[in-house]
């Protein structure tokens, strides 16, 4: 008894062991905590004295999962698995007593004891699915036999938290035990175990709900079929149904052999690489090199925004959701109220899903204040600015706000595109100025591009940083130059698909590629989505591009019913002949040869232009780090996160390959297109945008 090693240790009450994990922060399954764990059940179970095992953790939380910094690495001894063995395979019981979150292999050992009790506030699950992975030691085996098919389906393959009542409810849990007392509650429980001799059970010999499910093949389909559209391009989420089938139809070993060699697939393969790499980059996007954690942040009690449009009340939603009250201001009274109108409207939505009382909606709309007189904002900390597109307004708004505003306060932009530096110019302190560039729709989306000007105050940054975070938004913090990361990327495919158009494919077939590479959808059907008629003005249109002459036929997207793609009442798209042949008297204009593009070249021009345009925002110090730019376009763009990002995928072709391939096809990229000298230099050191510093 006493110390195993530096983070397990076990300790005795009476006729009880108490084998104790602390290991800060999550207790993740360490190679030391493998060990500890081993020898100390090993020597619990030899020691006559012991009539039970209250397997427990200290700090907040169980076993949170493995470490994942070792995923990749050689394997250190003891394995898991023989953690487990020892666990399960011992003579007395074990009880697992969890507090805080049992996950992932967390929950895999609590599986291995014989008994679970749970503090109400405790939570389970086997998010590997996130990672792109299962549950590798034996969780698929095991969850299934306790808490059914269906029930385990849903938890591998969605990767969520149960609270620990709906895990006792499912059988997961044993006994849910009083708040800060499980120690003692585990120990009761034990005693109370031994009191009635009750058998060891082992989860692995438990079969009737699995044998429930034997021989039905139909509860499988159905799951698949439920959730397609979810797991679409996945690997991970298959492979763990998989696993549970195999649960299901054989023998336990045989069950675990299969998981086995399911997760090693999975955790060899591509899929899973990219998704480790995200959840990772997700974590240093906050960091920036030059504005530590220490920088001084400016308190925002109260943001004013100014524009009630599309942007504006999204973008206000934000502030209301986590309690900041919010003044609006717009040039007149029936926008304001439109604006303030569509803020509820959006508000009341939720309640009808049961996200929101109508008590909520209420205490989220008297946070808004309305107006129509700038000096109003005077006293905001934050005013954000989402007005027209044009830098004459954006620069007259600013010139007031810097007469109005108390000093001290950020003034931000949500331009699109727009250069901020020209904007600050209008400000007697730029270091003021920074875009808050949200996405839309702005309640909705997760990305934030937080844009740095030349003079921007560090300050200024961090709170901006800071803020995002409370929004629950994920930033990345970029420089200035036209549409930023995120757009600046997109134009550079919009040009290739605009340049096939006159080569001969239909906008279908490009979106088509777009969407089977993994993309919610293509650039066409993007633009169908946002309205063809942005930017257009019908006193000055002249028919010189599609995009106008659709327009001019009224053809200005999903909302005229009709845009690349005609609509039916669901808003179903169709090819449409009408702009197929609008596109063929322009190709045929242009002179250009018309030919079959295959799928392989649509991508390849698509992709390849983007991971081009994404080295040059490298050269040009526009993003910190390559994979702020795969944040960038994972939430703003939904590139699939089984493909890492735009950066990560030119990893995995090989950025040679893209370079030879950007040489072959040449002129057709268009006679602005240039190889980013970056991607060269990196091409031929045989180099990854990974490998950069
Ligand atoms: N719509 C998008 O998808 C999107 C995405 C990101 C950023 N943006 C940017 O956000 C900004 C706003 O775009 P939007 O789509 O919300 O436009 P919008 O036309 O829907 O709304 C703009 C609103 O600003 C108001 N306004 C104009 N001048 C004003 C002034 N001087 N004072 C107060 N209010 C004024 C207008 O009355 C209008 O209600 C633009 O800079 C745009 O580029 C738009």
């Amino acid at each position: 008894m006493g110390a195993i090693n530096a983070v397990v240790s076990l300790a005795a009450d009476g006729d009880i062991a108490i084998l104790s994990v602390n290991s800060p922060p999550v207790n993740a399954l360490s190679q030391q905590v493998r060990a500890g764990l081993l020898e100390g059940a090993r020597q619990a179970d030899a020691d006559k004295t012991v009539k039970a095992v209250v397997l427990i953790c200290d700090g907040k939380t169980f076993i949170a999962g493995a470490d994942i910094t070792e995923f990749g690495k050689p394997p250190a001894a003891p394995s898991l698995v023989e953690v487990q063995d020892a666990i399960e395979g011992a003579s007395k019981p074990f009880i697992a007593a969890i507090h805080g979150t049992a996950l992932g292999g967390g929950l895999e050992v609590a599986l291995c004891c014989h008994y679970r009790v749970a503090v109400p506030s405790a939570k389970c699950g086997l998010p590997e699915v996130n990672l792109g992975l299962l549950p590798g030691a034996g969780g698929t085996q095991r969850l299934p036999r306790i808490v059914g098919v269906e029930q385990a389906l849903d938890m591998v393959t969605s990767g969520k938290h149960v609270d620990a009542k709906s895990a006792h409810a499912a059988g997961l849990v044993d006994e849910l035990v009083p708040e800060g007392a499980l120690q003692a509650s585990a120990i009761a429980f034990a005693r109370k175990l031994i009191a009635d001799g009750r058998p060891l059970k082992r989860v692995r010999d438990l079969d009737d709900k699995v044998a429930a499910a034997r021989g039905k093949r139909e509860v499988f389909d159905a799951f698949r079929k439920a959730n397609a559209k979810k797991f679409r391009g996945f690997l991970a989420p298959e492979y763990n149904i998989r696993a549970i089938e195999a649960a299901v139809d054989k023998p336990f070993d045989d069950g675990l052999a299969t998981e086995r060699k399911l997760f090693i697939e999975l955790m060899t393969g591509t899929q899973s690489a990219a998704q480790r790499y995200v959840f990772f980059a997700e974590r240093q996007v906050w960091k920036v090199p030059d504005v530590p954690d220490d920088t001084p942040t400016i308190p925002v009690h109260r943001v004013g925004i100014i524009g009630a449009g599309t942007m504006g009340g999204g973008i206000a939603m934000n502030f209301a959701n986590i309690g900041v009250p919010i003044t609006m201001v717009e040039t007149k009274q029936d926008a304001l109220d439109r604006g303030l109108g569509v803020v509820r409207k959006n508000y009341e939505r939720s309640t009808k899903s049961g996200k929101l009382t109508m008590a909520d909606v209420d205490k989220r709309m008297q946070l808004f204040t309305g107006s129509l007189d700038l000096g109003q904002l005077a006293d905001c900390d934050l005013v954000i600015e989402a007005v027209f597109e044009n830098m004459d307004i954006k620069k007259d708004v600013f010139g007031k706000l810097d007469r109005i505003v108390k000093p001290g306060a950020i003034l931000a932009t949500n331009t699109s595109a727009l250069d901020i530096n020209e904007i600050a110019t209008a400000v007697k302190r730029p270091e003021a100025v920074i875009g808050m560039h949200f996405f839309s729709p702005a309640n909705v989306m997760r990305l934030l591009e937080v844009v740095r000007a030349k003079a921007t105050s560090k300050p200024v940054i961090a709170t901006s940083m800071q803020l995002a975070k409370k929004l629950g938004k994920i930033a990345a913090l970029v420089g200035v130059c036209p549409g930023f990361v995120g757009n600046r990327i997109l134009y550079a495919r919009s040009a290739q698909a605009n340049a096939m158009l006159m080569e001969g494919a239909m906008p279908w077939d490009i979106d088509k590629a777009i969407y089977d590479f993994g993309l919610p959808m293509g650039p066409f059907a993007m633009s169908d989505l946002a309205g063809l008629d942005i930017g257009w003005i019908p006193e000055k249109t002249s028919s010189s591009t599609i995009r106008e002459v659709l327009c001019e036929q009224d053809r200005r997207g999903q909302k005229t019913g009709a845009g690349f793609y005609d609509y039916d009442e669901q808003r179903n798209a169709k090819p449409s002949p009408v702009t197929e042949k609008i596109i063929r008297e322009f190709a045929a204009k242009s002179g250009a040869p018309q030919r079959t593009i295959s799928e392989h070249e649509i991508l390849e021009r698509c992709l390849f232009a983007q991971i081009n345009e994404g080295a040059k925002i490298l050269e040009e110090k526009i993003a910190i780090r390559p994979s702020d730019i795969d944040i960038v376009w994972i939430n703003g763009y939904g590139w699939p996160v089984y493909r890492g990002g735009p950066m990560f995928y030119a990893d995995t072709v090989g950025l040679a390959n893209v370079v030879a391939k950007l040489e072959d096809y040449g002129p057709k990229l268009g006679k602005n297109f240039a190889i980013s000298p970056l991607l060269r230099q990196l091409a031929a050191d045989g180099k990854r945008f990974q490998d950069m510093k």
